[in-house]
């Protein structure tokens, strides 16, 4: 048997790391995260202070640009993303190519991939103002392309954006209105809809991030790469977590099943896995999920919704695998996605929307990395090695000396 190491006549070194666990793909000054100590900073600031104190187009002009705006330029922003929430009307019929049943991230990876086709001043990435168009209409354009996934899935026409609305208030109007009756904002959960934005706008280099990227890498379009990083958020994994914990939390049921199901997330035959639990950074509370929670309280109460099961059955889990010495051992605490869903059923927002109201935050940290990319002057093109496990080299065989 041939060694298989006489295959690499460049046999150069290279670390094998799958999952990349402890390899570094880029620089970046956008996020810092300390997953021992719970710690999460934009530029900075502690996740923490941007929430309570900021909103999301801050959010999104501090991951953007570095620094957070000053008076005229907070205004002009604002300003400079509600001219681009429209989407070119063509863009609609992409909708309409759909079954009314889609899968809203199916529906999202092929609407924001086709607006390549669109906006085409976009392609010449190397122009910065031509790439920071493209990064405005993506922030802008995305609670449309979101809205318009439920309104289509529900059979009811599109809602346009409205500009004298604050960006997560215009998204919920363009969600919950109809041509019958105007949505009447409700500030306490248009708030709550903002601070979920930010709690979701950027985390370093995740997959979909990473996704980004190694598309960006190649000089590709922004909304080519945008729609890769929707592709990879929707995994049940990553962003289609909060959606999962969702239909665990239903399918565990009652607060007395909870110890059967813990039984199961530790039993390795059996594929089962909290859903909402752990995390590759954070071997600490994510304190994404702190924020998280204290909002759903807020949601729930503005609702007047007492008692709620889910709420108190999601507590209850939390505080037994917190008491467990199998997620004690393994640094397993709730993430981010534990208790956004039951925030987002909360406001009506159905379940199969949830993942892609995490993409329409996260496009912000997408775009940024992707800007930051495209100026770090190390960059290459993404290209991993890989471990070649296969047979060794042989000669082809006729069709008729095969066995
Ligand atoms: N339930 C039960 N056991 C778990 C869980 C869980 N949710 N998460 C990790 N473990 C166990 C693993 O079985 C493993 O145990 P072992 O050491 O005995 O083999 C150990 O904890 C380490 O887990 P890994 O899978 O090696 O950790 P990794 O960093 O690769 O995975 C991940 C992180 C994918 C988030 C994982 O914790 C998971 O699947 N969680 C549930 C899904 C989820 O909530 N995803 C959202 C992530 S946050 C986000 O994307 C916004």
């Amino acid at each position: 048997v041939m060694d298989i190491r006489s295959l690499y006549s460049d046999m150069d070194l290279f670390t094998y790391d799958p999952g990349y666990t402890s390899t570094g793909s880029c620089k970046s000054a956008i996020t810092y995260i300390d997953g021992d100590e719970g710690v999460l900073l934009h530029r900075g600031y502690p996740i923490e202070e941007i929430a309570e104190h900021g909103d999301f187009l801050e959010a999104a002009f501090l991951i953007l640009k570095g620094e957070l705006p000053n008076d005229a330029q907070r205004t002009k922003f604002v300003t400079d993303i509600s001219r681009h929430s429209m989407l070119n009307e063509q863009i609609s019929f992409f909708f309409r190519g759909f079954r009314r049943d889609s899968h809203p991230m199916a529906v999202m990876c092929g609407v924001v991939g086709a607006m390549a086709a669109f906006y085409h001043d976009s392609i010449n990435i190397n122009d910065p103002h031509q790439r920071m168009v493209a990064s405005y209409r993506l922030i802008a354009k995305m609670p449309t392309v979101v809205s318009w996934t439920y309104k289509y899935a529900m059979g009811q026409p599109f809602v346009y954006p409205r500009n004298d609305l604050d960006y997560a208030s215009n998204f919920l109007h363009m969600m919950f209105a109809t041509p019958c009756e105007p949505y009447k904002v409700n500030p306490t959960l248009a708030r709550a809809m903002d601070r979920i934005l930010i709690l979701h706008a950027d985390h370093e280099q995740n997959a979909s991030t990473s996704t980004v990227r190694l598309a960006g890498s190649s000089g590709a379009n922004p909304f080519a790469c945008i729609a890769a990083g929707i592709a990879s958020l929707w995994g049940p994994a990553h962003g289609g977590a909060n959606e999962a914990v969702l239909a665990m939390l239903h399918e565990i049921g009652s607060k007395e099943r909870i110890p059967e199901f813990l039984k199961r997330a530790k039993d390795k035959n059996d594929s089962f896995r909290l859903m909402g639990f752990g995390h590759r950074v954070y071997k600490n509370y994510d304190p994404r999920a702190k924020i998280m929670q204290r909002t759903c309280h807020e949601v729930l109460d503005e609702l007047g919704i007492k008692d709620e099961p889910l709420l108190e059955l999601a507590m209850e889990l939390e505080r037994i695998a917190l008491s467990d010495e199998y997620f004690i051992e393994r640094k397993l605490f709730p993430n981010v996605d534990f208790y956004s869903g039951i925030i987002f059923r909360a406001m009506g927002i159905p379940t199969q929307m949830f993942t892609s109201l995490f993409a329409l935050a996260r496009t912000v940290g997408w775009i940024a990395q992707w800007n930051e990319m495209l100026t770090d002057p190390e960059q290459k093109i993404g290209r991993p090695r890989q471990l070649y496990v296969g047979s060794p080299p042989r000669h082809y065989l006729p069709l008729h000396q095969r066995g």
